[in-house]
């Protein structure tokens, strides 16, 4: 029988954090034994907000970098830059002319990125949803590994699925499962434990990059927010201290066990105690990922060409399943 098939993808708006990591491609990883998988760095979303043209291409190859670091298989799987496959853009088309107005305006993160001024935003960050469903169904992939802060998006792209489908009389679009795992779903950052750790977020001490040396992770951990408190012996002591979940969370999501079981070993201990602990696990898992990244790009040609080739095996299956759906909205074929 065939594996189930995964699409994810990570924008190249900066060096990936360490939130990126527990809440995304640490579980790509993980899934590649179990499923077909289709990774994707996708540079269309990114420009929905203004990025330096030479930082963008220098990103999305720095971005597949780290990927291929962190043990994502570009042979067994496919690993490609999202415009070098047409159907994205293609398909995002036809789902515009799919949802609603009224959808969109209740996205959060439309609001959060687009801030006071609205109207300054550029379009394409309001249809942004609208292109992140067309990656995952241009696949037909039922299964879509994020962390907690895409799950809105994700209900989007099943009702769009879901209206397409109804809107031509067929059950061409499969229904996808959002895959939200781990203690690590939604890593904070380290400045503000109601924030989320982002790439984009102005201040670098609020997160760990995945390409920060054992010195910055040091300083970055023992300069991140806390309580006075010490660690109580359950999750239950962890309300209202959102800092203090944030660091056990990364913890126990670095160690592969349960937060209730670190603090039962951790019991009792200050911060100042926990903090050098901490940072001692993050150096031994990121260090290595840091040492192959840097490997990996003195030789950028390598990383190119193997895009390139993720690019042409993500065509064979995507140009097939959205030239169809262009046919059931009514086009002429093409060729
Ligand atoms: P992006 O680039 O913001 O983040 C990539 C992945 O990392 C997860 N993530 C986090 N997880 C836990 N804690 C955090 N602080 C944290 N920050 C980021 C994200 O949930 C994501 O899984 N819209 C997507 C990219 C995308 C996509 C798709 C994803 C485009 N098309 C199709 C899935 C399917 C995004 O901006 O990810």
């Amino acid at each position: 029988m065939s594996q189930p098939r995964i699409f994810s993808g990570i924008q190249p708006s900066g060096i990936p954090t360490l939130g990126n990591y527990l809440g995304a491609i640490r579980n790509w990883v993980t899934l590649q034994d179990s499923h077909e998988c289709i990774w994707c760095v996708v540079d269309l979303h990114a420009i929905t907000v203004w990025q330096e043209p030479a930082a963008l291409a220098r990103q999305t190859r720095e971005m597949a970098a780290v990927l291929l670091a962190c043990g994502l298989d570009p042979v067994k799987h496919v690993l490609f830059a999202q415009s070098h496959v047409r159907a994205h853009a293609q398909l995002a088309w036809i789902f515009n002319c799919v949802a609603r107005l009224g959808w969109l305006n209740r996205m959060t993160q439309f609001k959060d990125k687009a801030g006071k001024d609205r109207e300054a935003a550029s379009a394409g960050l309001y249809v942004y949803p609208n292109l992140m469903a067309a990656d995952i169904l241009a696949y037909h992939a039922t299964r879509v590994p994020v962390g907690d802060d895409q799950r809105q998006h994700l209900e989007l792209a099943n009702d769009i699925a879901q209206k397409f489908n109804h809107d031509y009389g067929v059950a061409f679009f499969p229904p996808i499962e959002p895959l939200i795992l781990g203690p690590a779903a939604r890593v904070m950052s380290l400045r503000d434990g109601t924030r989320k750790m982002s790439k984009s977020d102005p201040s670098d001490q609020s997160r760990i990059n995945l390409n920060d040396d054992a010195d910055t992770i040091a300083l970055k951990i023992r300069r991140a927010k806390t309580d006075p408190e010490p660690l109580p012996g359950s999750e239950a002591g962890l309300a209202n201290r959102p800092e203090a979940r944030n660091l056990v969370g990364i913890y126990a999501a670095l160690a592969g066990v349960a937060p209730g079981a670190v603090l039962a070993e951790h019991e009792g201990m200050g911060f100042g105690a926990f903090k050098p602990k901490l940072a001692e696990v993050l150096v031994s898992v990121l260090g290595p990922i840091a040492r192959e990244t840097e490997r990996l790009l003195a030789d950028p040609g390598q990383i190119d060409a193997a895009l390139r080739t993720g690019a042409g095996r993500a065509a064979a299956i995507a140009d097939p399943i959205v030239a169809e759906a262009e046919r059931l909205v009514g086009f002429l074929p093409a060729g």
